[in-house]
């Protein structure tokens, strides 16, 4: 398998939208049998059109435990397995009820941990996490957010001496134009996006394709396991 993704089996979780489908679409293209899977049996169905090549896809709900061991227990080993599961609305800490807390951590970070423990993956496959860049930046808007990031990226590195050989690494994006802000008033989401085209070092906006470009340079480079990758323009150092 080595450095090429040609005929080997890639899951993504949360491959029906953003950066999970802008991945999906990418492994596909390079040669990869892919199998994409989230809640909305519609999206799975879209998104299995779109991505082509082959693509499979799964109703999934990645935080019931019974539905996701169920999943894992009927599946051979995976070659890659990439993570791009949305925590849901984000808050501040007076904002965000204890249970859309406790959701948002379900949803993204166990999703990550139980896939770790219930998937199997070939010994010279990889694991890639999505975490974000609120994990070094904290926002008073999104403060729960940082901390699931930050869990994430932790969780990467441990994942990599726990599931090793298997590789283990975690992408950190930017600001990215994807659907996850889809809620958000028209007006608002521009605002914003102009803001970070307008003062990030790389004078744009990301794209959920900048994000599956590095997420497939984790899964086939082989001597990289351990790491956490940002790709945010420049956000960290602006
Ligand atoms: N976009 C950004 O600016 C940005 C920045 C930093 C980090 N990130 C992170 O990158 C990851 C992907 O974000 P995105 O922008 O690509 O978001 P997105 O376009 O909203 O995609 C999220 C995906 O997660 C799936 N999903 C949500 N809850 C699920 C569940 N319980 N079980 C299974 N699938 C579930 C969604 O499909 P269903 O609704 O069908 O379940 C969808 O396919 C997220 O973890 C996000 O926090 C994004």
């Amino acid at each position: 398998m080595g450095r090429s993704l040609k005929g080997s089996r890639v899951l993504v979780l949360g491959g029906t939208s953003g950066i999970g489908l802008a991945t999906a679409q990418a492994a596909a293209a390079a040669g990869a049998m892919v199998t994409l899977a989230s809640r909305s049996s519609d999206k799975v169905n879209a998104a299995v059109a779109k991505v082509g090549n082959g693509a499979v896809g799964a109703s999934l709900d990645t935080t019931n435990d019974t539905a996701l061991e169920a999943f894992f227990s009927k599946q051979p080993e995976w070659d890659h397995i990439v993570v791009s599961v949305a925590a849901g609305r984000s808050a501040g800490l007076h904002d965000l009820s204890l249970q859309d807390a406790y959701g948002n951590m379900n949803a993204k970070f166990w999703t990550a941990y139980k896939t770790a423990k219930l998937a199997t993956i070939t010994p010279d496959g990889s694991l890639t996490l999505v975490s974000g860049y609120l994990s070094h930046r904290p926002n008073k808007d999104a403060l729960l957010q940082g901390c699931i990031n930050a869990a994430l990226e932790s969780l990467g590195r441990g994942l990599a001496l726990a599931l090793s050989p298997v590789r283990v690494n975690t992408v950190s994006p930017g600001l990215i134009d994807t659907p996850i802000r889809a809620a958000m008033p028209a007006d608002r989401k521009k605002a914003m996006l102009d803001h970070a085209a307008a003062t990030l070092p790389a004078r744009r906006v990301g794209q959920a394709e900048d994000v599956a470009d590095a997420i497939l340079m984790l899964m086939t480079n082989p001597f990289t396991t351990g790491s956490t990758l940002f790709v945010d323009g420049g956000g960290m150092i602006s």
